[in-house]
């Protein structure tokens, strides 16, 4: 194992040396020089993997306009990406199929914590293929119950669920709440089955977790969604009073910090006062950590920056280091109240899976890499302050740990497209007016200067398009 990791660094290594000579960094080569179909990783993972059978060739080669051209025809419209076909990725960097390198600080939307292609990760993934993939939740697979063992040791939790996404775990949370108010007033007619969400929320896409995600726009086409929820504004205390009410209120769904809706956190107070009501009203606090769990504040779980304990807790992205996975943590009060057949899923806790998770949540949780987390953050906000803070359409930067927003007075796309063009994949969130940082959060310091200066020069094309 130890001799396999070495060889796997050490060509790791070489590999991107290759690229970074062919392609310096930040420039947009004129002559391309391309590595072969899998040669950054065949020639160097010395594992006993085959290297995978090349797909069959619909005419677009590697050339990304064949790619995005041939996407249009063959793929539902649903997404509108961004124009770079990435190929490869090491680190904090990607690749584009002509060479291009990049500097990821978007981290496939705060999922690859670990960066791309961590070697103990490759690792895992890789044995654990060649022992056990997927087995359903017919039987019993000691991954699955080794990652619940760990998530449950912790968090506040004392059982876990776990799904394929986010949206999918917060619909297990809103059927579990639903479930919990039925179990506990068993000679209610009608027990509570609403909910509480807040305004920039985004809990997802499926019917249940699209119904407690404010923007209209997502919602609106796809009407009549799950009827019951109300929309209160985030971190306004008064107007949350009187909502959560008694034999109505099944559960209060709230992110502790937005991610989607433009990088808010919740405050201390805000939270407390859910908690307290919630206990008050018999309603469940259930807290999505979908996108700010997981070491991304600073904090294994965004709720210990806040000391307040929610009764569900939901998670998804970095868990798994890029493979689909989600889990609803809950306490035994909540896990009473489900029986057999209640919920499942085929796909979810597979080994391969939760092995993977594992792996994730052994690292993050070690308290110097949440130091680390905690200090790059601070770090990268007082220079994106230094260097950006002077510039008139930036309002504000905010946002803890290694999920950070600038918010700007105008949209962020041209400033994105800047960025791309000169190396840097960063996103939007809010209305389109913030610039959403969420990088890997293995990015060193100097990637992380090398990210400011990129969004620094491409300030200008704010104002380029300043009818944005
Ligand atoms: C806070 C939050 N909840 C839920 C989701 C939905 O997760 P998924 O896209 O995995 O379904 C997201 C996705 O961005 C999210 O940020």
């Amino acid at each position: 194992m130890t001799s396999t990791r070495a060889s796997l660094n050490q060509s790791i290594l070489q590999s991107s040396n290759l690229r970074r000579r062919c392609n310096p960094v930040w420039e947009r080569p004129s002559s391309l020089v391309k590595l072969p179909r899998g040669a950054g990783i065949a020639a160097c993972l010395n594992l006993e993997v085959k290297e995978p059978p090349a797909p069959p060739s619909i005419g677009f080669g590697d050339d990304s306009k064949g790619v995005m051209e041939a996407e249009g025809k063959v793929l539902v419209g649903t997404y509108a990406r961004a124009p770079v076909v990435l190929a490869s990725g090491r680190g904090c960097k990607l690749y584009d199929v002509e060479g291009r390198e990049y500097l990821d600080l978007s981290s496939g939307i705060a999922v690859n914590a670990l960066g791309h292609g961590d070697p103990d990760w490759v690792n895992t993934v890789l044995e654990q293929a060649n022992t056990l993939t997927h087995v359903s939740n017919v039987y019993y697979s000691v991954p699955q119950v080794e990652l619940a063992k760990r998530l449950v040791a912790s968090s506040f939790a004392d059982r876990v669920f776990f799904t394929n996404s986010g949206t999918e775990a917060n619909e297990a949370a809103i059927k579990f709440a639903r479930k919990f108010q039925r179990h506990t007033h068993p000679d209610e007619k009608e027990p509570a089955t609403e909910f509480i969400s807040f305004t920039n929320s985004f809990h997802g896409r499926t019917m249940g977790a699209l119904a407690l995600t404010s923007k209209e726009h997502y919602r609106t086409p796809f009407q009549p969604v799950m009827p019951g929820v109300t929309f209160v504004e985030y971190g306004n205390i008064e107007a949350t009073k009187e909502k959560i009410k008694r034999g109505k209120t099944a559960a209060v769904f709230v992110e502790p910090i937005q991610g989607e809706g433009g990088i808010c956190s919740a405050t201390r107070e805000f939270l407390q006062y859910l908690r307290s009501a919630c206990d008050d009203a018999g309603a469940l606090l259930v807290f999505d950590e979908v996108q700010c769990g997981l070491g991304r504040s600073g904090y294994l779980w965004a709720y210990e920056a806040y000391g307040v304990y929610p009764d569900i807790m939901t998670l998804a992205k970095p868990l798994a280091g890029g493979l689909p996975i989600g889990a609803a943590l809950v306490t035994e009060k909540v896990a009473s109240a489900i029986k057999y057949g209640d919920h499942g899923s085929t796909f979810a806790g597979s080994p391969l899976v939760c092995k993977a998770a594992q792996t994730v949540l052994d690292k993050i949780s070690k308290p110097d890499f949440l130091a680390s987390v905690r200090k790059k953050g601070e770090y990268f906000k007082q220079k994106l302050v230094q260097k950006l803070g002077g510039n008139l359409h930036v309002k504000e930067v905010r946002g803890l740990g290694l999920i950070i927003g600038i918010e700007l007075d105008v949209s962020a796309s041209p400033l994105v497209d800047a960025c791309r063009n000169s190396g840097l994949l960063i996103l939007t969130a809010g209305k389109g007016n913030v610039v959403r940082l969420v990088p890997p959060l293995i990015i060193t310091e100097e990637e992380l200067d090398q990210a400011v200066e990129i969004l620094f020069n491409a300030l200008p094309a704010l104002d380029e398009n300043s009818s944005n």
